[in-house]
């Protein structure tokens, strides 16, 4: 079987990391990690894959002059690689058009909420005040309009009587441990059976 070469992005704890490599150590996932790449050298990601004996790149956004030179060192990083498919998890900067451009159809997010509700940040408490019933995760395809690309996979859970944002989140959280792993699976197996 053929294994899709994955990269990581993230940018802090790295838990969405740590399902996909917990997944990718299964000899029959149809995709391997062979990058992560964090933009903040705290990151707990960073960790996480070491200790899996990933490579690791970390590439400081501060140190360049605008978005797009930041993307282009990251691309650099991809293409040195041979990465084929990008898993966003938590990785807390918007991508240029240009880089969404160059790897569109090969670029993947998971976003904490029931896309097309509760787009961007906060999701959690923003769920509660609009008195929604239902909250959870999708995973999506990237396009260049923030957290509207195609929906790939969502995973939903009942808000309970009296549940705070912190609850919620982390039983949001507990969802998209399994959901991007499963996700990744579906969007390898396609990507494997289609020419590059
Ligand atoms: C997750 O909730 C993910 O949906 C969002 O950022 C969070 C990352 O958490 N994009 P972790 O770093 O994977 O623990």
């Amino acid at each position: 079987m053929r294994r899709l070469n994955m990269a990581v992005l993230i940018s802090g704890n790295g838990s969405n990391l740590q399902a996909l490599l917990d997944a990718a150590a299964a000899p029959d996932y149809p995709a391997r990690i062979v990058l992560v790449m964090s933009n903040n050298e705290e990151a707990f990601g960073l960790k996480r894959a070491e200790d899996a004996g990933v490579p690791t790149a970390m590439i400081d956004h501060r140190h360049y002059a605008d978005r797009e030179s930041f993307d282009r060192m990251v691309d650099a990083a991809l293409r040195t690689h041979e990465i084929e498919l990008v898993a966003l998890a938590g990785f807390m900067r918007i991508l240029s058009s240009w880089f969404v451009h160059e790897w569109q159809g090969r670029l993947i997010n998971i976003h904490p909420s029931l896309l097309p509700k509760f787009k961007g940040l906060n999701t959690h408490q923003r769920a509660l005040d609009a008195d929604e019933r239902q909250h959870g995760a999708t995973v999506h395809w990237v396009t260049p309009e923030l957290d509207a690309g195609e929906i790939i996979a969502q995973s939903a859970l009942d808000i309970l009587p009296g549940e705070n944002a912190a609850a919620l989140q982390q039983r949001v959280h507990a969802l998209e441990h399994q959901l991007y792993p499963e996700a990744v699976r579906k969007v390898a197996q396609l990507l494997n059976t289609r020419p590059a």
